[in-house]
């Protein structure tokens, strides 16, 4: 990694002030995905101008909309009424898992072929999941090694519709059989067991879609929509990252005399599953100004570093509305007083990294006692600071990146990560507004 930039972080007190967290990735991605497929032009305020991001948007261009931003920041998607056009080139998904899975789905109900690729960390991560419910609706894939980029996916403008049970819990596969069931033969349905992030369900009746989600007598949830529909533009005022805003929150919490508020956070049930945890562990923190806006909940997060965290056992059920916060909650158990518990996590292997392992490796690293297992980490928090010191790999994941910056601003010794790069996926400004906040992040000489 030639152009690798270190950094680190060291301990700091008093984190004060008020945060403005990026747009939400994910809604930022469907904002553009459904922008390209409606009739006339979307707009959107507050989108997330992430690597991630801009990856969907490049692909959006080279299928026929156009993108843009103007003066006021307020970006304009002008759709193509479902016609995708035929991309030129090879379509670089870059570190972004949600680009490249939902957009085969998309792609997948269009007569139209398209090549796919992204980094070193995108093609090792698995495809199939995908790939085998949309195979079944009549899509094809070839030139791929085992289910990973780079492949080439023939579409169809006569997919069938299929009835599909997830066998992960996983919210990019079920989109993606979404919208492929777009443009497909009759009715499809999605069966999911455990329930994921249901953006993709809210957004697309947003934008004039017919989508309907019903409990079966198992209670699992059914998601059917209707082949043959077309979207209508509409206005997406995305709310703030409660992801991303999980990071300062930590901060937060770790440093002492800090007070920090977060303002409008996405709080939709199936993402804020670390607020409730910290809260369990003891945490002061409080959700203010709870509110409905654009058809989510959001709140502002009222947050003070005035307590030791304490250690608890993760509800293994409310794994799927955290997914992305497990390293940074492992930066609280290290901090925390007592054990803390993480089960369920098979999923966190074939993240943007194998952030199991990344986040065992690392807090070993900084002196942290802990078990890993295949699908759960035991933290062993004894109330104090772990020692620190000790340089992070990142391996091209921003989560990875920006948790043990966050540790680094408790522990005795300063924490170094190998590359803040990664951090641009999705938290574009991040040094610069912890800075702001009294955080000491800085280039590692
Ligand atoms: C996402 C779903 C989750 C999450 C990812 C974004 C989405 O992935 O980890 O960051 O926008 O649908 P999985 O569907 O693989 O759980």
């Amino acid at each position: 990694m030639n152009n690798a930039r270190p950094y680190k972080s060291e301990r700091s007190e008093n984190l004060h002030g008020t945060f403005a967290v990026p747009g939400d990735k994910s809604i930022s991605h469907r904002t553009v995905m459904f922008g390209l497929l409606a009739e006339g032009t979307t707009t959107a305020t507050d989108l997330l101008e992430g690597e991630d991001v801009m990856a969907t948007a490049a692909a959006a261009t080279a299928m026929g909309a156009s993108v843009r931003k103007d003066d006021q920041g307020t970006w304009h998607i002008q759709g193509t009424g479902g016609k995708l056009g035929q991309p030129k080139e090879i379509m670089d998904m870059g570190n972004s898992g949600t680009s490249a899975r939902l957009l085969m789905g998309l792609v997948s109900g269009h007569a139209i072929e398209a090549r796919f690729t992204g980094d070193a960390s995108l093609c090792k991560r698995p495809m199939k999941r995908v790939m085998n419910p949309l195979t079944e609706m009549g899509a094809g894939f070839t030139d791929h090694q085992d289910g990973k980029l780079p492949l080439t996916l023939k579409g169809s403008s006569t997919l069938k519709a299929i009835t599909y049970e997830l066998p992960v819990a996983s919210a990019q596969v079920k989109s993606a059989v979404l919208l492929a069931g777009l443009n497909a033969q009759g009715t499809t349905t999605v069966i999911e067991t455990v329930p994921t992030r249901d953006h993709t369900e809210n957004m697309l009746k947003g934008f004039g879609v017919d989508i309907t989600t019903v409990q079966n007598d198992n209670g699992a949830y059914e998601i059917s929509i209707q082949g043959g529909q077309t979207l209508k533009a509409c206005h997406v005022d995305v709310p703030s990252d409660p992801s991303s805003a999980a990071f300062p929150t930590v901060a937060a919490l770790l440093c002492k005399g800090s007070d920090v508020i977060l303002k409008s956070i996405g709080m939709n049930d199936r993402r804020n599953g670390i607020y409730k945890v910290l809260q369990n562990m003891g945490a002061d923190l409080t959700l203010e100004n709870e509110r409905i806006e654009a058809g989510e909940p959001v709140a502002d997060i009222h947050v003070k570093g005035t307590k030791t965290l304490q250690g608890v056992t993760v509800d293994p059920e409310i794994v799927p509305s955290m997914i992305d916060e497990f390293p940074v909650l492992a930066m609280a158990a290290a901090c925390a007083d007592g054990v803390t518990t993480m089960t369920n996590l098979a999923e966190l292997r074939v993240k943007e990294s194998d952030r199991l392992a990344m986040v065992a490796n690392g807090l070993r690293a900084c002196g942290v006692e802990l078990e890993e297992g295949p699908d759960s980490l035991t933290i062993f928090g004894n109330g104090t600071p772990p020692r620190g010191g000790a340089l992070i790999e990142t391996a091209l994941d921003h989560r990875i990146a920006m948790s043990f910056l966050v540790l680094g601003l408790a522990t005795e010794k300063p924490v170094t990560i190998d590359d803040i790069s990664p951090v641009n996926t999705s938290f574009p400004g991040f040094v610069d507004k912890m800075a702001a906040l009294g955080a000491h992040i800085s280039p590692a000489d």
